[in-house]
């Protein structure tokens, strides 16, 4: 496999091609905050958050290290000025929609007690790890996304889930708030679409 060479946070790292920006950072001990991402899965680059900033040319913009693929000679910061910012606004919008878990332990981190966005806290981010675990790894497709704009929120199919989760339960630990959890122990197992609205 082909090698890269590029430089993040000042430090420089040689990568092997195919590689994303996220995971050549973590391959020298940089941590850069996630909350989509799960190496046993496939980069899904929804929540944002691993934003860092690349630099070729004297020309720099954002990308989200989770997808983004390293590039020889690249120039990568992962705590610039700009990515602070951005990751810092991006908390704030995580936050609207839930105030718990990782989400409230990152924003006590940067500093951000509360979201100056409206939102009510249904504790699910959409970051899809339940869903994409269910039908990446387990290949049951037990739950899945209902819903558009503010409504959208993940929900078991009534046809699926009964038979499948009671001897799984394995999306339980990836949900960053505890979404999964809460609708398990409450006895709402296996909500009719729109169960959220409940929350
Ligand atoms: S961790 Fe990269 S977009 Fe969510």
């Amino acid at each position: 496999m082909e090698k890269v060479r590029l430089e993040i946070d000042g430090k420089l790292v040689e990568a092997e091609e195919g590689m994303t920006l996220l995971q050549a950072a973590r391959k020298i001990g940089i941590d850069i905050p996630t909350i989509c991402y799960d190496e046993k899965m496939a980069p899904y680059g929804a929540c944002r958050l691993c934003m860092v900033e690349i630099g070729r040319n004297n020309k720099t913009r954002l990308v989200a290290s989770c997808v983004y693929p390293v590039e020889d000679k690249l120039v990568v910061k992962t705590e610039s000025e700009r990515v602070i910012k951005t990751r810092k606004m991006i908390l704030e919008l995580l936050l609207s929609r839930c105030q718990s878990g990782p989400i409230e332990t990152l924003a006590k981190k940067y500093g951000l007690e509360k979201s100056r966005f409206p939102g009510e806290d249904t504790g699910c981010v959409l970051c899809g790890l339940c869903v994409r675990y269910c039908g990446e790894i387990k290949k049951a497709n037990a739950i899945g996304f209902m819903g558009r704009g503010v409504e959208r929120g993940v929900a078991f199919l009534p046809e699926i889930a009964p038979k499948v989760c009671l001897s799984c339960r394995e999306c339980f630990t990836l949900c960053p708030g505890g979404k999964v959890v809460t609708e398990s122990l409450d006895g709402t197992w296996f909500p009719p679409l729109g169960w959220q609205k409940k929350v």
